[in-house]
Protein backbone atom coordinates (compact mmCIF):
# COMPACT_ATOMS: atom_id res chain seq x y z
CA UNK A 1 0.00 0.00 0.00
CA UNK A 2 1.35 3.56 -0.44
CA UNK A 3 3.03 5.36 1.79
CA UNK A 4 3.89 9.64 1.99
CA UNK A 5 7.49 10.03 3.31
CA UNK A 6 7.92 13.63 4.81
CA UNK A 7 11.31 15.17 6.06
CA UNK A 8 9.80 18.26 8.19
CA UNK A 9 10.96 21.53 8.60
CA UNK A 10 11.04 23.54 5.43
CA UNK A 11 8.35 26.33 4.91
CA UNK A 12 5.64 26.69 2.41
CA UNK A 13 5.51 29.10 -0.20
CA UNK A 14 3.53 29.61 -3.58
CA UNK A 15 0.42 29.82 -5.25
CA UNK A 16 -2.12 27.15 -6.26
CA UNK A 17 -5.84 26.55 -7.04
CA UNK A 18 -7.66 24.69 -4.53
CA UNK A 19 -9.10 21.48 -5.68
CA UNK A 20 -12.90 21.30 -6.30
CA UNK A 21 -15.33 20.21 -2.49
CA UNK A 22 -15.73 16.64 -1.93
CA UNK A 23 -18.72 17.25 -0.26
CA UNK A 24 -20.40 19.12 -2.88
CA UNK A 25 -19.56 16.92 -5.57
CA UNK A 26 -20.94 13.87 -3.91
CA UNK A 27 -24.77 14.97 -3.52
CA UNK A 28 -24.15 16.53 -6.85
CA UNK A 29 -23.35 13.47 -8.28
CA UNK A 30 -26.03 11.95 -6.62
CA UNK A 31 -28.78 14.49 -8.08
CA UNK A 32 -27.21 13.90 -11.51
CA UNK A 33 -29.14 10.84 -11.18
CA UNK A 34 -32.41 12.74 -11.20
CA UNK A 35 -32.83 13.69 -14.48
CA UNK A 36 -32.46 11.54 -17.64
CA UNK A 37 -29.44 12.62 -19.99
CA UNK A 38 -26.37 14.34 -19.16
CA UNK A 39 -24.41 16.51 -16.59
CA UNK A 40 -21.35 17.76 -16.77
CA UNK A 41 -19.49 18.56 -13.78
CA UNK A 42 -16.42 20.68 -14.01
CA UNK A 43 -13.90 21.28 -11.02
CA UNK A 44 -14.57 17.30 -9.50
CA UNK A 45 -11.79 16.66 -7.72
CA UNK A 46 -10.09 13.51 -8.71
CA UNK A 47 -10.13 11.61 -5.05
CA UNK A 48 -11.19 7.79 -4.29
CA UNK A 49 -14.66 9.12 -2.97
CA UNK A 50 -16.06 10.35 -6.10
CA UNK A 51 -14.23 7.34 -7.89
CA UNK A 52 -16.87 5.28 -5.75
CA UNK A 53 -19.58 7.57 -6.02
CA UNK A 54 -19.08 7.27 -10.33
CA UNK A 55 -18.87 3.21 -9.26
CA UNK A 56 -22.79 3.81 -7.74
CA UNK A 57 -24.01 5.83 -11.13
CA UNK A 58 -22.42 2.65 -13.03
CA UNK A 59 -24.24 0.01 -10.79
CA UNK A 60 -27.39 2.30 -11.34
CA UNK A 61 -26.88 1.93 -14.96
CA UNK A 62 -25.26 5.01 -15.60
CA UNK A 63 -22.24 5.73 -17.65
CA UNK A 64 -19.79 8.07 -16.26
CA UNK A 65 -16.06 9.63 -17.39
CA UNK A 66 -14.01 11.61 -16.15
CA UNK A 67 -10.96 13.57 -18.32
CA UNK A 68 -8.73 15.51 -16.09
CA UNK A 69 -11.43 17.53 -13.55
CA UNK A 70 -14.64 16.92 -15.85
CA UNK A 71 -17.04 14.18 -15.15
CA UNK A 72 -19.79 13.93 -17.34
CA UNK A 73 -22.56 11.96 -16.08
CA UNK A 74 -24.77 10.31 -18.92
CA UNK A 75 -28.09 8.67 -17.01
CA UNK A 76 -29.78 7.89 -20.30
CA UNK A 77 -32.26 4.93 -19.86
CA UNK A 78 -30.58 3.95 -16.63
CA UNK A 79 -32.96 2.46 -13.93
CA UNK A 80 -30.50 0.99 -11.06
CA UNK A 81 -32.25 1.22 -7.63
CA UNK A 82 -29.62 -0.76 -5.48
CA UNK A 83 -26.36 -0.20 -4.43
CA UNK A 84 -24.14 -3.14 -3.78
CA UNK A 85 -22.62 -3.97 -0.05
CA UNK A 86 -19.36 -3.47 -1.39
CA UNK A 87 -19.44 -0.30 -3.05
CA UNK A 88 -21.65 0.70 0.49
CA UNK A 89 -18.60 -0.62 2.71
CA UNK A 90 -16.71 1.98 1.10
CA UNK A 91 -18.09 4.94 1.25
CA UNK A 92 -20.98 5.59 4.31
CA UNK A 93 -22.25 8.69 2.73
CA UNK A 94 -23.37 6.48 -0.07
CA UNK A 95 -26.55 7.15 2.05
CA UNK A 96 -27.00 10.66 0.11
CA UNK A 97 -27.98 8.38 -3.06
CA UNK A 98 -31.25 7.22 -1.37
CA UNK A 99 -33.41 10.25 -2.27
CA UNK A 100 -31.85 10.49 -5.36
CA UNK A 101 -32.79 6.52 -6.50
CA UNK A 102 -36.12 6.43 -4.78
CA UNK A 103 -37.16 9.40 -6.79
CA UNK A 104 -36.36 8.10 -9.97
CA UNK A 105 -37.39 4.57 -9.43
CA UNK A 106 -40.21 4.48 -6.90
CA UNK A 107 -37.80 1.76 -4.72
CA UNK A 108 -34.28 1.41 -3.32
CA UNK A 109 -32.82 -1.30 -1.53
CA UNK A 110 -29.09 0.01 0.54
CA UNK A 111 -27.37 -1.73 2.82
CA UNK A 112 -27.84 -0.27 6.47
CA UNK A 113 -24.65 1.94 6.73
CA UNK A 114 -23.13 0.73 10.23
CA UNK A 115 -20.24 2.38 12.54
CA UNK A 116 -17.31 3.76 10.85
CA UNK A 117 -13.93 5.30 11.62
CA UNK A 118 -15.63 8.23 13.46
CA UNK A 119 -17.91 5.91 15.22
CA UNK A 120 -21.73 5.26 15.07
CA UNK A 121 -23.42 7.05 12.16
CA UNK A 122 -26.92 6.53 12.06
CA UNK A 123 -29.47 7.55 9.41
CA UNK A 124 -32.42 8.05 11.32
CA UNK A 125 -33.12 11.65 10.58
CA UNK A 126 -32.47 10.65 6.90
CA UNK A 127 -35.34 7.84 7.49
CA UNK A 128 -37.67 9.49 9.79
CA UNK A 129 -37.72 12.31 6.72
CA UNK A 130 -38.18 10.32 4.00
CA UNK A 131 -40.96 8.49 6.24
CA UNK A 132 -42.67 11.49 6.74
CA UNK A 133 -42.53 12.37 2.97
CA UNK A 134 -44.47 9.36 2.11
CA UNK A 135 -41.41 6.46 1.66
CA UNK A 136 -41.95 3.19 3.06
CA UNK A 137 -38.79 2.03 4.86
CA UNK A 138 -38.16 -1.10 6.57
CA UNK A 139 -34.74 -2.85 8.25
CA UNK A 140 -34.41 -6.12 7.09
CA UNK A 141 -31.51 -8.55 7.77
CA UNK A 142 -29.04 -5.57 7.68
CA UNK A 143 -30.65 -3.77 4.55
CA UNK A 144 -33.04 -0.67 4.39
CA UNK A 145 -35.78 -1.17 1.74
CA UNK A 146 -37.50 1.71 0.83
CA UNK A 147 -40.77 1.71 -1.23
CA UNK A 148 -42.31 5.87 -2.20
CA UNK A 149 -45.52 5.70 -2.02
CA UNK A 150 -47.58 8.86 -2.37
CA UNK A 151 -45.62 11.87 -2.23
CA UNK A 152 -46.87 13.64 1.22
CA UNK A 153 -45.29 17.84 0.68
CA UNK A 154 -44.83 18.66 4.32
CA UNK A 155 -43.42 20.70 6.65
CA UNK A 156 -40.70 18.95 8.31
CA UNK A 157 -38.57 19.78 11.15
CA UNK A 158 -35.13 17.85 11.48
CA UNK A 159 -34.13 17.39 15.17
CA UNK A 160 -30.40 17.74 14.24
CA UNK A 161 -29.31 20.18 11.26
CA UNK A 162 -27.63 16.65 9.62
CA UNK A 163 -25.97 17.54 6.04
CA UNK A 164 -26.54 14.26 4.55
CA UNK A 165 -30.14 14.27 5.89
CA UNK A 166 -30.71 18.09 4.55
CA UNK A 167 -29.28 16.75 1.07
CA UNK A 168 -31.45 13.79 0.96
CA UNK A 169 -34.43 15.51 1.19
CA UNK A 170 -33.62 17.84 -1.05
CA UNK A 171 -32.87 14.82 -4.29
CA UNK A 172 -35.83 13.85 -3.10
CA UNK A 173 -38.57 16.31 -2.89
CA UNK A 174 -37.11 18.15 -5.98
CA UNK A 175 -39.13 16.84 -8.84
CA UNK A 176 -42.27 15.82 -6.89
CA UNK A 177 -45.75 17.41 -6.93
CA UNK A 178 -46.36 19.96 -3.91
CA UNK A 179 -43.64 22.05 -1.54
CA UNK A 180 -41.92 20.64 1.65
CA UNK A 181 -40.29 23.31 3.91
CA UNK A 182 -37.54 22.07 5.98
CA UNK A 183 -36.82 23.51 8.83
CA UNK A 184 -33.52 23.23 10.90
CA UNK A 185 -31.60 22.42 7.86
CA UNK A 186 -28.02 21.91 7.83
CA UNK A 187 -26.38 25.15 6.74
CA UNK A 188 -23.07 24.70 5.11
CA UNK A 189 -21.94 25.83 1.60
CA UNK A 190 -21.85 22.52 0.18
CA UNK A 191 -26.07 22.39 0.74
CA UNK A 192 -26.13 25.78 -1.38
CA UNK A 193 -23.74 24.24 -3.83
CA UNK A 194 -26.32 21.19 -4.03
CA UNK A 195 -29.52 23.84 -4.41
CA UNK A 196 -27.23 25.81 -7.49
CA UNK A 197 -26.90 22.50 -9.29
CA UNK A 198 -30.47 21.14 -8.57
CA UNK A 199 -32.09 24.62 -9.50
CA UNK A 200 -29.53 24.62 -13.06
CA UNK A 201 -31.40 21.49 -13.90
CA UNK A 202 -34.58 23.06 -13.78
CA UNK A 203 -35.43 22.44 -9.62
CA UNK A 204 -36.99 24.89 -7.70
CA UNK A 205 -35.06 25.18 -4.25
CA UNK A 206 -34.62 28.77 -1.75
CA UNK A 207 -33.20 29.08 1.17
CA UNK A 208 -30.09 26.97 1.38
CA UNK A 209 -27.43 28.78 3.39
CA UNK A 210 -30.11 29.31 5.78
CA UNK A 211 -32.33 26.67 8.44
CA UNK A 212 -35.19 26.76 6.03
CA UNK A 213 -35.26 25.22 2.45
CA UNK A 214 -38.58 25.28 0.58
CA UNK A 215 -38.26 23.00 -2.14
CA UNK A 216 -41.08 23.31 -4.62
CA UNK A 217 -41.09 20.18 -7.12
CA UNK A 218 -41.10 20.48 -10.28
CA UNK A 219 -42.04 18.04 -13.29
CA UNK A 220 -38.91 17.71 -14.82
CA UNK A 221 -35.13 17.86 -14.42
CA UNK A 222 -32.43 18.22 -17.48
CA UNK A 223 -28.74 18.23 -17.38
CA UNK A 224 -26.55 20.81 -17.44
CA UNK A 225 -23.07 21.67 -16.90
CA UNK A 226 -21.76 23.06 -13.81
CA UNK A 227 -19.11 23.93 -11.61
CA UNK A 228 -18.24 22.80 -8.53
CA UNK A 229 -17.56 25.06 -5.60
CA UNK A 230 -14.03 24.86 -4.06
CA UNK A 231 -13.15 22.85 -1.03
CA UNK A 232 -13.44 24.43 2.38
CA UNK A 233 -11.91 21.48 4.03
CA UNK A 234 -8.51 21.09 1.67
CA UNK A 235 -8.35 24.93 1.86
CA UNK A 236 -8.02 24.79 5.49
CA UNK A 237 -5.56 21.74 5.63
CA UNK A 238 -3.29 24.19 3.69
CA UNK A 239 -4.02 26.95 5.68
CA UNK A 240 -2.93 25.58 8.76
CA UNK A 241 -0.28 23.58 7.36
CA UNK A 242 1.45 27.06 6.47
CA UNK A 243 0.55 28.16 9.87
CA UNK A 244 2.68 25.44 11.22
CA UNK A 245 5.98 25.46 9.45
CA UNK A 246 5.49 29.08 8.28
CA UNK A 247 5.12 30.55 4.90
CA UNK A 248 3.57 32.41 2.45
CA UNK A 249 0.72 30.87 0.33
CA UNK A 250 -2.10 32.03 -1.59
CA UNK A 251 -4.91 29.94 -2.74
CA UNK A 252 -6.34 31.78 -5.85
CA UNK A 253 -10.22 30.47 -5.93
CA UNK A 254 -10.37 29.60 -2.20
CA UNK A 255 -13.57 30.92 -0.80
CA UNK A 256 -12.28 32.96 2.11
CA UNK A 257 -16.58 33.65 2.93
CA UNK A 258 -17.03 29.60 3.49
CA UNK A 259 -14.05 29.58 6.36
CA UNK A 260 -14.88 32.62 7.92
CA UNK A 261 -14.65 30.69 11.57
CA UNK A 262 -11.00 28.91 10.63
CA UNK A 263 -9.70 32.34 9.34
CA UNK A 264 -10.42 34.13 12.68
CA UNK A 265 -8.89 31.38 14.53
CA UNK A 266 -5.62 31.14 12.33
CA UNK A 267 -5.94 34.95 12.77
CA UNK A 268 -5.64 34.39 17.05
CA UNK A 269 -2.76 32.20 16.32
CA UNK A 270 -1.02 34.76 14.77
CA UNK A 271 -0.83 33.94 10.74
CA UNK A 272 -1.80 37.00 8.75
CA UNK A 273 -4.53 36.17 6.62
CA UNK A 274 -5.36 38.38 3.50
CA UNK A 275 -8.73 37.35 1.50
CA UNK A 276 -9.38 40.14 -0.89
CA UNK A 277 -8.50 37.84 -3.96
CA UNK A 278 -8.30 33.94 -2.88
CA UNK A 279 -7.19 33.68 0.12
CA UNK A 280 -3.41 34.50 1.18
CA UNK A 281 -1.94 32.96 4.48
CA UNK A 282 1.30 34.10 5.88
CA UNK A 283 3.24 33.22 8.99
CA UNK A 284 6.57 33.91 10.39
CA UNK A 285 6.77 32.89 13.88
CA UNK A 286 5.45 29.80 16.30
CA UNK A 287 1.94 29.93 15.81
CA UNK A 288 0.20 30.52 19.03
CA UNK A 289 -2.42 28.28 21.01
CA UNK A 290 -6.12 29.48 21.57
CA UNK A 291 -7.81 28.70 25.02
CA UNK A 292 -10.91 26.71 23.62
CA UNK A 293 -12.79 25.18 20.03
CA UNK A 294 -15.78 23.61 20.03
CA UNK A 295 -16.93 21.74 17.37
CA UNK A 296 -20.04 22.52 15.94
CA UNK A 297 -22.85 22.54 12.31
CA UNK A 298 -21.54 25.78 10.32
CA UNK A 299 -21.26 28.35 10.52
CA UNK A 300 -19.37 26.70 13.93
CA UNK A 301 -15.89 24.72 13.67
CA UNK A 302 -15.74 22.35 10.78
CA UNK A 303 -15.94 18.96 12.76
CA UNK A 304 -13.74 18.13 9.79
CA UNK A 305 -10.81 20.53 10.56
CA UNK A 306 -10.70 19.20 14.39
CA UNK A 307 -7.82 16.89 13.52
CA UNK A 308 -5.57 19.24 11.70
CA UNK A 309 -6.02 22.54 13.71
CA UNK A 310 -4.77 19.93 16.54
CA UNK A 311 -1.39 18.85 14.68
CA UNK A 312 -0.75 22.09 14.02
CA UNK A 313 -1.23 23.44 17.95
CA UNK A 314 0.96 20.61 19.23
CA UNK A 315 4.08 23.25 18.29
CA UNK A 316 1.86 26.50 19.28
CA UNK A 317 3.01 28.32 22.61
CA UNK A 318 0.06 27.18 24.84
CA UNK A 319 -2.55 25.15 25.69
CA UNK A 320 -6.26 24.19 23.90
CA UNK A 321 -8.89 22.49 24.63
CA UNK A 322 -11.08 21.41 22.18
CA UNK A 323 -14.36 20.20 22.45
CA UNK A 324 -15.62 17.62 19.59
CA UNK A 325 -19.34 17.88 19.72
CA UNK A 326 -20.12 16.25 16.20
CA UNK A 327 -18.58 13.08 16.26
CA UNK A 328 -17.85 10.57 19.33
CA UNK A 329 -14.74 8.89 17.97
CA UNK A 330 -12.85 11.59 16.47
CA UNK A 331 -9.42 11.44 18.36
CA UNK A 332 -7.98 8.43 16.64
CA UNK A 333 -5.21 10.05 15.26
CA UNK A 334 -4.07 11.89 18.74
CA UNK A 335 -2.61 8.64 19.59
CA UNK A 336 -0.10 8.91 16.32
CA UNK A 337 0.64 12.43 17.23
CA UNK A 338 1.88 11.40 20.57
CA UNK A 339 4.25 9.11 19.08
CA UNK A 340 5.41 12.21 17.23
CA UNK A 341 6.33 13.53 20.71
CA UNK A 342 3.08 15.89 20.89
CA UNK A 343 1.58 16.14 24.56
CA UNK A 344 -2.55 15.20 23.79
CA UNK A 345 -4.40 14.26 26.21
CA UNK A 346 -7.96 12.64 25.59
CA UNK A 347 -10.94 12.39 27.76
CA UNK A 348 -13.96 11.71 26.05
CA UNK A 349 -15.11 14.19 23.76
CA UNK A 350 -12.60 16.81 24.65
CA UNK A 351 -8.34 16.93 24.03
CA UNK A 352 -5.67 19.31 26.19
CA UNK A 353 -3.07 20.17 23.32
CA UNK A 354 -0.07 21.42 25.21
CA UNK A 355 2.13 23.12 22.66
CA UNK A 356 5.71 22.10 22.26
CA UNK A 357 8.47 23.09 20.79
CA UNK A 358 8.99 21.12 17.47
CA UNK A 359 7.42 17.11 17.05
CA UNK A 360 10.10 14.45 15.85
CA UNK A 361 9.41 12.20 13.13
CA UNK A 362 8.32 9.03 12.99
CA UNK A 363 6.32 5.98 10.73
CA UNK A 364 2.85 7.23 11.43
CA UNK A 365 -0.61 5.46 10.36
CA UNK A 366 -3.41 7.04 9.24
CA UNK A 367 -7.17 6.34 10.56
CA UNK A 368 -9.35 7.85 9.00
CA UNK A 369 -9.55 10.72 6.24
CA UNK A 370 -8.84 14.24 8.15
CA UNK A 371 -7.01 12.55 11.03
CA UNK A 372 -4.67 11.14 8.39
CA UNK A 373 -4.35 15.02 6.80
CA UNK A 374 -3.29 15.80 10.38
CA UNK A 375 -0.09 13.25 10.12
CA UNK A 376 0.74 15.07 6.63
CA UNK A 377 0.76 18.02 8.46
CA UNK A 378 2.64 17.10 11.79
CA UNK A 379 5.26 15.14 9.55
CA UNK A 380 5.90 18.53 7.60
CA UNK A 381 6.60 20.93 10.48
CA UNK A 382 8.64 17.87 12.53
CA UNK A 383 12.03 17.15 12.56
CA UNK A 384 13.56 14.72 10.65
CA UNK A 385 11.57 11.95 8.64
CA UNK A 386 8.32 11.18 8.73
CA UNK A 387 6.58 8.23 7.06
CA UNK A 388 2.17 8.20 6.95
CA UNK A 389 0.91 5.02 5.93
CA UNK A 390 -2.33 3.66 4.94
CA UNK A 391 -2.80 6.95 3.39
CA UNK A 392 -5.69 5.32 0.62
CA UNK A 393 -7.77 7.52 3.91
CA UNK A 394 -6.16 10.67 2.80
CA UNK A 395 -6.75 9.85 -1.18
CA UNK A 396 -10.64 9.68 -0.45
CA UNK A 397 -10.96 13.30 -0.39
CA UNK A 398 -7.46 15.16 -0.90
CA UNK A 399 -6.09 14.98 -4.63
CA UNK A 400 -2.62 14.55 -5.11
CA UNK A 401 -2.02 16.12 -1.59
CA UNK A 402 1.34 15.42 -2.03
CA UNK A 403 1.98 17.27 -5.20
CA UNK A 404 0.12 19.82 -4.12
CA UNK A 405 2.61 20.19 -0.87
CA UNK A 406 5.73 19.76 -3.12
CA UNK A 407 4.89 22.60 -4.94
CA UNK A 408 4.55 24.18 -2.21
CA UNK A 409 8.19 23.41 -1.28
CA UNK A 410 7.56 20.63 1.32
CA UNK A 411 9.74 17.52 1.19
CA UNK A 412 6.90 14.82 0.66
CA UNK A 413 7.09 12.02 -1.45
CA UNK A 414 4.51 9.38 -2.29
CA UNK A 415 5.83 5.86 -1.97
CA UNK A 416 4.05 3.04 -3.83
C1 LIG B 1 -21.21 15.47 6.45
C2 LIG B 1 -19.86 15.50 5.80
C3 LIG B 1 -18.75 15.21 6.81
C4 LIG B 1 -18.87 16.15 8.00
C5 LIG B 1 -20.29 16.15 8.56
C6 LIG B 1 -20.50 17.17 9.65
C7 LIG B 1 -20.34 14.78 3.55
C8 LIG B 1 -20.15 13.75 2.50
N1 LIG B 1 -19.82 14.51 4.74
O1 LIG B 1 -21.41 14.14 6.94
O2 LIG B 1 -17.50 15.40 6.16
O3 LIG B 1 -17.97 15.72 9.00
O4 LIG B 1 -21.24 16.42 7.52
O5 LIG B 1 -20.19 18.44 9.20
O6 LIG B 1 -20.88 15.84 3.30
N2 LIG B 1 -26.72 12.07 12.83
C9 LIG B 1 -27.69 11.32 13.46
N3 LIG B 1 -28.69 10.79 12.69
C10 LIG B 1 -28.77 10.98 11.34
C11 LIG B 1 -27.77 11.76 10.70
C12 LIG B 1 -26.75 12.29 11.47
O7 LIG B 1 -27.64 11.12 14.67
O8 LIG B 1 -29.71 10.47 10.70
C13 LIG B 1 -25.59 12.61 13.61
C14 LIG B 1 -24.26 12.00 13.18
O9 LIG B 1 -24.04 10.77 13.85
C15 LIG B 1 -23.28 13.06 13.58
C16 LIG B 1 -24.05 14.36 13.34
O10 LIG B 1 -25.43 13.99 13.32
O11 LIG B 1 -22.98 12.96 14.94
C17 LIG B 1 -23.65 15.05 12.05
O12 LIG B 1 -23.98 14.23 10.97
P1 LIG B 1 -24.35 14.80 9.52
O13 LIG B 1 -24.50 16.29 9.57
O14 LIG B 1 -25.48 14.00 8.99
O15 LIG B 1 -23.03 14.45 8.74
P2 LIG B 1 -22.86 13.65 7.38
O16 LIG B 1 -23.86 14.12 6.40
O17 LIG B 1 -22.74 12.20 7.66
Amino acid sequence: MDSLRICGGRRLNGKFNVQGSKNAVLPILAAAYLQDGCCIIENCPRIADVFTAAEILEELGAKTSLKENTMIVDTTGASGCEISDRVMGKMRSSVMFLGAILNRMGCAKISRPGGCDLGPRPVDIHVRSLEKLGVRISAQQGYLYCKAEEYLPSVLTLIFPSVGATENVMLYCAKQKGETLIINAAREPEIVDLQNFLNQMGADIRGAGSDVIRIRGVEKLHGCTYAVMPDRIAAATYALSCTACGGDILMENAESGHMRIVLSVLEDMGAEVLADEGLRIKMNHRPKAVEMIKTLPYPGFPTDVQPILTACLTCAEGTTVISETMFENRYKYAEELIRMGADVTIDGRSAVVRGRNKLQGAAVQATDLRGGAALVLAGLCADGESTVQHIGYIDRGYEAIEKVLASLGGNIQRRT
